[in-house]
Formats: structure tokens, sequence, C-alpha cells
């Protein structure tokens, strides 16, 4: 009993209201409890019965009814095609007529003469015979009975006419035929709802319950007439059940862009961007990567045939260096990687394969130090999908480069970018870009093996000095997807495009 009394302690006015009505209803609709218990609103009774289901005092029953109306008001006054059908086989044809008679009344369309035809034979109005090439129609005994007649689909409509009817008033079998014709219904779908006593519930509400009427707000006149003293004031609750709504919001990935763009320039870098189709030469060429390098290949890169070239003739001069550092090295110090370069394959048009094509570009464009930039974009791939890869996905770039930049400084920028977001433990490896030197590996521990972040590195002399830059410049290129999956705990990295609407609702805000 002790425990039936510290449940009673806990109902508020409007479930005490609820649980009083539902004693003497035993199970009713919401509608029918505001009624007998003397609430204001629906709502009101609708959040006590959450609130008390919760607690395992009632149970909600949702039951789905399907109301019906037509879909237009003027489908009431024109006849069905079956009926114009028998009212000109039976005044025009004596009962007996061709489907070429049908069409010389000039009442019906051919689309409304087939449509007429295949409900005499489904209303068994009329034997069907083809005769020659026409087909005939001979009236039964039902069909000329029917003429005086109105069959209950044609009731229904004058009904509907009228008003919206409910699937329960008519008889489902009167609306699947309905159903069969285009245009006629309209259908709704109604929710209905019935709530009645648990077993504990029923002990409860049997109870006495002593209802004081409860405010949610103290108001002077509640002070100044002394009322506060009949009154009890509602308690805060804050384990109070209440449904979970969920409004609409950006996509995880979105907000994870949103949030790296945000760390990026409060550590204060300038956001740059490109497009997605590039020549070869800037993807790859400017970033000394040898034209036979594997990476170039069909089966990696994506080109494209419209455009198929890029022209770049506007950087003709500094064409002409890649080339040479490609051929002999240029004035570098290096030897290049000694083969004959080809503009052509610089020309070809490509989906970019990494947005280091952006910050390539924007050195040559700005070549005067200092400078710390950084891009988020969509890259693509020609690659097999599995848990740690896509085709297509997004990479952070960035570029630093100021008097006295260095290998330590590098390292120092990625790990305070990743402690930013939530990551404070990252493990840095020796890496291998063909333009970076010395390169290396942002690692971090997933699922108990080492996952690889992003690669990184100090741009090469063969890349920086013909964009006309004698400091080192430090350039890192992290999978944004990969972080991804860290942050929200996804064991794939395919979930994060699959359109999970659960996983999206519920995922927590980054
Ligand atoms: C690069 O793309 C280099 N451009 C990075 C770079 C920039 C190095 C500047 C040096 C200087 P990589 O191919 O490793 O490197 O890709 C970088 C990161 O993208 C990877 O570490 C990984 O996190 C992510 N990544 C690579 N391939 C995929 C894939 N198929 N799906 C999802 N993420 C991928």
């Amino acid at each position: 009993m002790a425990d039936l009394q510290e449940i009673v302690d806990k109902l508020n006015y409007f479930e005490k209201k609820v649980l009083r009505a539902l004693d003497e209803l035993k199970q009713a609709s919401p509608e029918d409890i505001l009624k007998q218990s003397g609430l204001n609103l629906l709502v009101e009774v609708m959040n006590a019965s959450s609130w008390l289901q919760a607690k395992g005092l009632v149970k909600i029953d949702e039951s789905i009814a399907k109301a019906y109306s037509l879909k237009r008001l003027d489908a009431a006054k024109k006849q069905l095609p079956e009926r114009s059908a028998l009212e000109i086989l039976h005044h025009e044809h004596k009962d007996r007529g061709s489907l070429a008679d049908l069409k010389h009344s000039k009442k019906l369309s051919n689309e409304e003469i087939q449509i007429a035809l295949g409900w005499i034979k489904k209303k068994g109005w009329g034997e069907i015979s083809k005769e020659g090439k026409d087909t005939f129609i001979t009236l039964t005994e039902k069909g000329k009975k029917a003429l005086h007649k109105r069959g209950e689909d044609e009731l229904l409509i004058e009904t509907m006419a009228k008003g919206e009817v409910m699937e329960t008033d008519a008889g489902k079998e009167v609306f699947d035929w309905l159903k069969q014709r285009k245009d006629i219904l309209n259908e709704r779908h109604i929710a209905s709802r019935t709530i009645s006593l648990t077993e504990l519930g029923a002990r409860i509400a049997s109870m006495r319950l002593e209802i004081k009427e409860e405010v949610a707000q103290i108001t002077p006149e509640l002070i100044q007439s002394g009322r506060w003293r009949e009154v009890d004031v509602r308690k805060y609750d804050v384990k109070a059940f209440a449904p979970t709504t969920y409004g609409g919001r950006s996509h995880p990935m979105t907000l994870l862009i949103e949030r790296t763009r945000r760390t990026f320039l409060n550590m204060g870098f300038t956001e740059i961007r490109g497009g997605y189709v590039e020549s070869a030469f800037w993807n790859m060429d400017a970033l000394f990567t040898a034209q036979d390098h594997p990476a170039r290949e069909m089966q990696d890169t994506f080109y494209v045939e419209n455009p198929e070239k890029i022209d770049i003739s506007k950087w003709r001069d500094l064409v002409d260096i890649v080339k040479q550092v490609h051929e002999n090295g240029w004035k570098t110090g290096s030897q290049g990687w000694r083969y004959k370069w080809s503009l052509e394959e610089a020309e070809r048009a490509l989906l970019r394969t990494h947005t280091t094509v952006n910050t390539v570009r924007y050195i040559a464009e700005n070549p005067e130090i200092p400078f710390k930039v950084f891009s988020i974009g969509r890259i693509f791939r020609s690659e097999a999908m599995d848990s740690t890869h896509l085709p297509e996905f997004t990479q952070i770039e960035g570029i630093v480069c100021e008097e006295g930049s260095s290998f330590d400084m590098l390292c120092g920028v990625l790990k305070e970018f990743y402690k930013r977001m939530g990551i404070p433990k990252i493990r840095i490896r020796p890496g291998y870009f063909p333009y970076t030197e010395p390169s290396l590996e942002v690692e971090i521990l997933w699922n108990g093996q080492w996952m690889e972040l992003g690669g990184a590195g100090v741009f090469r002399p063969e890349v920086t000095e013909p964009l006309g830059v004698k400091e080192p410049v430090l350039a890192w290129g992290l999978g944004l997807e990969r972080l991804a999956m860290l942050i929200y705990g996804l064991d794939d990295i395919r979930d994060i495009y699959v359109s999970d609407m659960d996983w999206l609702k519920k995922v927590p805000q980054v």
C-alpha cells in the first residue's frame, strides 16, 4: 500500500483528473475523457495520458481509420460510364448493341467505352461476345433491373458529394470498387485513440485521490488575494515524461564541415575554394607527380570527356618551367624524373583527386609569403568501396608558409587542429608523397587498430621554386569522413551517406 501511496503522491492535477474519469469510463477516447474529467483542453488529456502511460497506469491504443471523399465534387454529377452504356443499349438498341453502336452515340469517349465494358462485365449487367471485328453486349436480367436501381457504388458517390465518409460506414468492398477507378477517391487516415486503465492504474484510480487545483504560475492576484494558500503549485519535475520531438536539422557532415571551418578560421587561416573539374596540370604536374605515376591511370582517376582538355596557355611560363622540372630538375638542384614531358597529358580534364590542387593553384596566384589558407572540398577517385573507402569523399586541405616555417611547426599545427576537433591523441608516422619531403601520415586508434586520417609534409623545392616561393611550405590533406567515423562512432564509412533517418534524427550535434 505504501508503494501505491507513493505513486499517488507523485500524480499531478491533470493525471488525477484523467484517472478519476477513467475510473468511471474504464476505457474511452480522449474526447470522452475530456468531457467526463471537466478539463478544458484535449491537449491536457493527451499529455496527462502520456505521462500516465509512462508510469504504467494507462494504456493508449491507436488505430487508424480511413476516411474518403470525392477527388472532384462534380464526379457526383456525371453518371458512371457503365450506366450511360446501359441506357444507350436499352433505349437505342433493344438491349443488345456493339461497341461501334456505343461509339456512334457520341455520349461516351473511347476510353469511357472501354471502362464501361469492363464494369458491365464485372457487375454482370451484360454478356460480352465477339462477332467478326466487333464486340457485342447483350444485357442480362440483372442489367435490365439495374436500369431502375442505382448501385451501391453510385449511392456512395452521392453520399460523398455531401461530405467525407468513414470506411466503416459503407463497407470496405464498395470502396475497393471505387478505388479501382482513376481519380475518384481521396483517402485520409485518421488516428483514433482509446485510453484504458492498466491493472495498476485501476487500483490507483479507485483510491481516494485528493484533487486540489494546481497552478503552474504564481500571479500577483494569487498572492494579493491569499488564494495561494488554497492551491497546489505544480512542482518542476525535470524527470517528467515528455515526447521527444525531432525538428529539422543539418546533416551531420554539414555540421562537421562547419566545425572544421570554424576551427581553422579560429586558428587564423583563410578559406579558399576550387572547382571539381581541373586539368591534370594543376592536379598532378604542378605537384611534381610524374606523368607515368600509377595514380594518374584511368583506374584511379576519373578523366572527363566534356571538356576533354583544359587550356593552360595562360600559364605558359610556369608550364614551361614545370616541363623542365619533370625532365631535368630545372634550377631546383633536382635531376627531375628524366622522361619526355607531354603538354597533352597535362591538359587532360579530370575530376580532382585531391584538394592539394586548390593549395598549389593558390600559391601560383599568390606567391607572396606569409600565407595560411585551408579548403574543405569533395574529391573523386575511381576506387572500390569498403568500410574505410569511398569513391567520393571530402578532404580538408591546408598550407602554411612564413619565414622560418618548419616540419615541427607542421606537426604542431596538425596536433592543435585535431585537439580542437576533440581528438586529443594522434600518431605521426613517416609517409611518402611525390610532392613533399619529408612526408608524414597522421593516424588514430580506431577499433583497436591504427587508421590513417591524413597525409602531410613540406612541399619539395620542385613544387615551390617554379611558383617563386623559397621558404618551406607546410602542407596537409586530411580525410573528413574518416574523422566523422571517429566523432560519430561509426564502424563503416558508408553509414555516413545511407540516410538512415533514425541515425540522422538521433546523432548528437557536434
Ligand atoms: C592525399 O590525398 C594527399 N594529397 C594529402 C597530402 C596533402 C599530402 C599535402 C601531403 C601534402 P591520401 O590519398 O592519403 O593523400 O588521402 C588523404 C586522406 O584522405 C587519407 O589519409 C584518408 O584519411 C582519406 N582517404 C583517402 N582515400 C579515401 C577513400 N577512398 N575514402 C575515404 N577517405 C579516404
